[in-house]
């Protein structure tokens, strides 16, 4: 079997859809783990996991430093590697970026692209996101694109206007069947505020319409957590989640990928 780290370029996930439906369960661990840390934490979190259906990817976005530790840790298991962001050229100077050849010599296959975090904090626009996600692409990496709009673009009744620039910029000149989109109001974001489950399916097939795919995988994310997760991933648009805080505790993280979903919701 080849181990996550030897995957040739350009074949790391296969997103294509058999007849079961594919579902993305991923932790962002953010500026989170040392390498220690990341070690404990697989050693417990992996026979936890054991049982997931086999449908269901499982992925991890640790922190650059400890991309390395857990793709060794994580070894042939089912867990696959995120990176938390990707540059679009292979090397230059671009100091404290990284490039899609260098995450992948070390296991990664997908890679967070337009987190809301570096849109708001290093004021990333979304030409400079659909580079990352094409350079990702380029190099065999699926692009978890993020959109999602702000509490006062809400409270103004821009969200669907928001989202769709977010999207058509984003996606453009990408190859949507090798794209996860993630829908992430950013209230939600780390403030235990959940968006309520139909609203998020609502925005999620508008999403949907907006890419032109109905296979296009759509994750949810926003305050997910092990006494959410089976009403989330009960919605028809939705197929998987992002998860921050929720991720950092293993017991909690396998809960999600274990989740159950409830009876499908009427809308
Ligand atoms: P949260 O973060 O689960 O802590 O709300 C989600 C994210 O930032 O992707």
């Amino acid at each position: 079997m080849v181990s996550k780290g030897e995957l040739p370029l350009g074949c790391c996930v296969d997103l294509s859809r058999g007849s079961v439906r594919k579902v993305v369960i991923a932790g962002n661990w953010k500026m989170h783990m040392t390498c220690a840390e990341a070690r404990r934490y697989i050693d417990d979190f992996l026979p936890r996991i054991q049982n997931v259906p086999s449908e269901r990817d499982v992925v991890l976005a640790p922190p650059f430093t400890a991309l390395s530790t857990v793709c060794t840790a994580t070894g042939d298991s089912r867990v696959l590697i995120s990176s938390q962001n990707v540059h679009w050229d292979d090397n230059g100077a671009f100091t404290g970026e990284i490039s899609a050849p260098m995450l992948h010599e070390h296991g990664v296959s997908y890679t967070i692209v337009g987190h809301s975090e570096p849109r708001k904090y290093y004021s990333e626009p979304d030409e400079v996101i659909n580079h990352r996600a094409r350079g990702a692409q380029a190099h065999g990496l699926i692009p978890i694109l993020c959109v999602g709009e702000s509490n006062s673009q809400r409270e103004e009744n821009l969200t669907e206007q928001v989202i769709r620039r977010q999207v058509e910029q984003g996606i453009e000149g990408v190859d949507v069947t090798n794209l996860v989109i993630a829908y992430e109001p950013i209230w939600a974001i780390g403030t235990g505020k959940t968006c309520a489950c139909e609203e998020a399916n609502r925005i999620c097939e508008l999403i949907r319409r907006w890419v032109g795919s109905d296979d296009i995988i759509i994750l949810y994310g926003g305050s997910v957590k092990p006494g959410n997760i089976d009403e989330i991933m009960a919605q028809t648009h939705i197929n998987g989640v992002l998860v921050g805080g929720a991720s950092l505790d293993p017991v909690g993280f396998a809960r999600i990928a274990n989740y159950q979903p409830l009876a499908a919701t009427a809308i």
